[in-house]
C-alpha cells in the first residue's frame, strides 16, 4: 500500500514535468502561492519559483546571460521594472489579451513589462490627532504645521523613489527637491523600517501622518491575532491630490515581463496572462488588498470602503526613467540622516 502511495506521489510530482515556467519573483505575499497553484491546475504548466530581492534577481539574470533559467521576472515597483528593461533583460511580447487588458499608462511602451496590480501611495493619519478635512495633498505635508509629525520610510525604498520621480515628471527637479527637503524637516523621526512600521508609529502617536502603500493597511487590518490589527483600526486612509486641477494620487504597480533568454516563452506569456485574468485580479484584491489592473475585476470590499479616487495617470514608464534623478535628490537633502 505504502509503495503504491509513494509511486502515486512521484507520478503526481512529475506529471507536469514537460511544461514549466521559471519565475524569478520579488513579491513576498501569500496570495501569489495560491495563484500559482491555480495556474498549475488550469494550465498543466509547473511553476518553478525563485525568490530574492529585485536587485539580486536582475543581477542574477544579467550574469546568467544566455544560460539563465528565468522565463518571467515578477517584481514590485516600476523603478525595478524599468531597471530590468534598461539592462536589456526583457523581450517585447505581443499578447492580444494583455494589450487589451492593461491600460496604457501601466505598461512599458514596447510591451516589455506589464503592470499586474496597482497600489496607491496614500496619506494615512491618526484618527485622534487629525481630521480628514484638513488633509489635501502630498505638498501640504511640508507645511510648518506638520513639523515633527510626518513618518515615512528611507530613501532606498523604491516606493519613495517612484513617488519623488513622479514629482520630477510633473513639476520638475527643483520643486521635487524642495518637497523632499521640507518633508525631511517635518519628519517625526529618522526614516526607518518598512511601511508597516510607519503605520505602527502613527498608531502609537510617534507621528500623526504617514505616507504608505495601501495594501499594508489591508494586511494589518486582517492580521488574526496581533496588535497590528488594533493599530490599523486607529488609522484613517486619505487619497491626496484629488482637486479638480490636481494630478491625482500616486500609484505604482507590481508587474512582470518575459525574460529575453527565456526557454519557455509561450508558457511565460500564458503565466502573465493568467495573472491579468479576472479570476487572479480579484484574488489579488481580496487577499492582498491591491487594486486590479483589469477593469473587469471586482475591487475588494475593504478597498471599496476607502472610497474611489482619482489616480495619477502619468506614465509609469516615464516615472521609471527618472528613478536615478530621484535617488540623487534624496542624497542631496540627506533624507535618511
Ligand atoms: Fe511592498
Amino acid at each position: 500500500m505504502l509503495k503504491t502511495i509513494i509511486i502515486f506521489a512521484l507520478f503526481a510530482t512529475f506529471s507536469y514535468a514537460n511544461e514549466i515556467v521559471n519565475v524569478y519573483s520579488h513579491r513576498h505575499y501569500e496570495v501569489d502561492k495560491q495563484l500559482y497553484k491555480k495556474f498549475e491546475q488550469q494550465s498543466g504548466i509547473e511553476v518553478n519559483l525563485i525568490k530574492a530581492s529585485s536587485a539580486e534577481l536582475i543581477k542574477r539574470i544579467e550574469k546568467e546571460g544566455a544560460y539563465t533559467k528565468a522565463d518571467v521576472l515578477l517584481t514590485t515597483d516600476v523603478g525595478m521594472l524599468e531597471l530590468a528593461r534598461s539592462k536589456g533583460i526583457f523581450q517585447s511580447i505581443d499578447s492580444k489579451f494583455l494589450n487589451e487588458t492593461i491600460p496604457l499608462h501601466l505598461k512599458d511602451k514596447e510591451n516589455s513589462w506589464f503592470g499586474l496590480t496597482k497600489r496607491a501611495r496614500v496619506i494615512t493619519y491618526n484618527l485622534d490627532a487629525i481630521s480628514k478635512e484638513e488633509l489635501t495633498n502630498y505638498e501640504a505635508l511640508t507645511e510648518p504645521k506638520y513639523k515633527n509629525r510626518v513618518v515615512i520610510t528611507k530613501s532606498n525604498e523604491v516606493y519613495n523613489q517612484s513617488l519623488l520621480a513622479s514629482f520630477i515628471v510633473q513639476n520638475g527637479e527643483e520643486r521635487a527637491l524642495m518637497w523632499a527637503k521640507k518633508m525631511k524637516e517635518n519628519m517625526a523621526r529618522k526614516p526607518t523600517g518598512v511601511d508597516k512600521d510607519s503605520l505602527r508609529a502613527v498608531a502609537a502617536g510617534i507621528g500623526d501622518v504617514a505616507v504608505v502603500n495601501t495594501y499594508y493597511i489591508g494586511q494589518m487590518k486582517n492580521e488574526k491575532n496581533s496588535s497590528d490589527k488594533e493599530a490599523a483600526d486607529l488609522i484613517g486612509v486619505f487619497f491626496p491630490n484629488q482637486g479638480a486641477n490636481e494630478r491625482g494620487t500616486h500609484i505604482n504597480v507590481s508587474g512582470a515581463g518575459v525574460v529575453k533568454e527565456s526557454k519557455n516563452r509561450a508558457n511565460a506569456i500564458k503565466f502573465i496572462e493568467f495573472l491579468a485574468s479576472v479570476e487572479a485580479q480579484e484574488e489579488f484584491s481580496a487577499v492582498n488588498f491591491e487594486y486590479p489592473v483589469n477593469e473587469k475585476a471586482k475591487v475588494s470590499d475593504l478597498l471599496l470602503s476607502w472610497g474611489s479616487f482619482k489616480e495619477d495617470t502619468t506614465s509609469l514608464y516615464e516615472i521609471g526613467t527618472k528613478n536615478s534623478n530621484a535617488v540623487k535628490i534624496f542624497h542631496q537633502v540627506g533624507w535618511d540622516e
